[in-house]
């Protein structure tokens, strides 16, 4: 793409400011830039205009094995989880390509040191939850481990600094997802550097499409994998692969399943599982309509009772189905770095939208979905914020009150 390409583009879109500073960079800057815009995916921005808010179908409650179910079927769910393990049918892909802005590190969010005494990176705390069902299974499974261009380096290096946490390094697969541009609040795209459009990881929804797109389809045929536990970087008490949820999902003949756990109030920040027009499907805490969540039971249980914790299990066969089938865009209001007059600024509240995918729309394109009960103290310990509710300091109080030393 030229300059003048670039230019009529450009002003198709709104976007001629992207051009301010062309003049000042090199000629390395400016073949940069121009491929830079040549590569914008214009067509996310037709998401301002609709309203972000979406229509919410007709609801209804989802049934769960219930805690208490699981811990009765413990034993037949366990075996069968574990003889899938050990045929090599199950594979792990952690999402680590977050930016975990309310955290506030400028690492990864998994390096982040929720130790005391001693250093306990959230990745070791997870690797240790798996070291139990390696031990358990006598097998190690293939793990695919997502990050972003802006985090893929450090990820990396550190996990080769802590010798991959004692996991076979041939067992572990990295692969980068797909960025997106970010843009204020009238749609126009920010500029991170005079030369550079500002852009953040597109959401944990493209997961799939990045794994494949990165060659990774091509392990999962040869290794005859069949299932992928998929799970959020950022709980540390959270059960990889865990043999118990695997069995009960085959066991139920699911194409999919997720963990969850009782609300503890109408008001929690949790997506709820439920059944949308007769279709599974996950309503964000914000989309719920509060008269819906609030809504309770005969025996004074909510009616929407199941967040999602953000572990699935999906079957490979049913992704590759949903390959092509397009995921809704979600806009998300954040704090967003720019240029003005030249000069960065780095606004003290958010400025501007983030585009992102995310991983609970793929439920809708799944034909049903398993809701599997989890307790919350043994297996929900989110880090979101260092202070507060789903804190540093909660995810600390719920570790040690598990016996985790730190
Ligand atoms: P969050 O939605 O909490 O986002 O991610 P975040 O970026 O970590 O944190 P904030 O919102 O900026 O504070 C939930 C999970 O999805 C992964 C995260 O790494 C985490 O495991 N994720 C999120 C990605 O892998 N890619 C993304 O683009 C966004």
């Amino acid at each position: 793409m030229n300059f003048n390409e670039a230019e009529t583009i450009l002003r198709e879109h709104g976007q001629e400011h992207l051009l301010k500073y062309y003049d000042e960079l090199t000629e390395e800057g400016k073949k940069s830039l121009l491929s830079q815009i040549a590569n914008i995916n214009f067509s996310v921005f037709h998401e301002l205009d609709a309203s972000s808010e979406r229509k919410i179908g007709n609801l209804a409650p989802v049934p769960a094995v219930t805690a208490a179910e699981v811990e009765s079927n413990r034993e037949e769910y366990e075996s069968l989880g574990l003889e899938a393990i050990r045929a090599g049918k199950v594979a792990a892909v952690l999402l680590a390509g977050g930016q975990g802005t309310r955290l506030g590190s400028d690492n990864p969010k998994g390096m982040y040191d929720i130790g005391i005494t001693h250093e306990v990176s959230i990745f070791s705390r997870q690797f240790a939850n798996i070291e139990e069902v390696t031990k358990k299974s006598g097998a190690y499974f293939h793990i695919f481990v997502m990050t972003s261009e802006v985090n893929n380096d450090k990820t990396v290096a550190f996990f080769k600094e802590k010798n991959f946490f004692g996991y076979p390094e041939d067992k572990i697969h990295f692969f980068i997802q797909d960025m997106a541009p970010t843009c204020d609040v009238n749609g126009k795209i920010f500029l991170a550097e005079k030369g550079k459009i500002s852009t953040s990881p597109n959401g944990n929804g493209g997961w799939y499409a990045s794994l494949i797109k990165n060659g990774d389809g091509e392990i999962l045929k040869r290794e005859g994998i069949e299932w992928l536990n998929v799970y959020s970087v950022d709980n540390v008490l959270q059960r990889i692969c865990d043999p118990v949820f695997i069995g009960a999902t085959l066991k139920s003949g699911c194409n999919c399943s997720s963990k969850v756990v009782k609300k503890v109030s109408p008001e929690e920040k949790v997506g709820v599982l439920c059944m949308e027009d007769g279709k599974p499907a996950i309503v964000e805490y914000y989309e719920m309509p509060s008269d819906i969540a609030a809504m309770r039971r005969p025996d004074g249980e909510l009616m929407f009772a199941y967040g999602v914790i953000l572990n699935y299990l999906f079957k490979v066969e049913l992704l590759n189905k949903t390959l092509e089938k397009k995921l809704p865009v979600h806009l998300s209001f954040k704090k967003i770095p720019y240029i003005k007059d030249g000069q960065l600024v780095k606004p003290e509240e958010p400025n501007g939208y983030k585009f992102e995918y995310l991983v609970l729309d793929m439920i809708k394109l799944m034909e049903n979905c398993l809701a599997v009960e989890i307790v919350r103290d043994k297996e929900f310990a989110p880090v979101k914020n260092k202070t507060g509710v789903d804190s540093v300091e909660s995810a600390r109080a719920l570790l040690i009150k598990n016996g985790v030393k730190l």
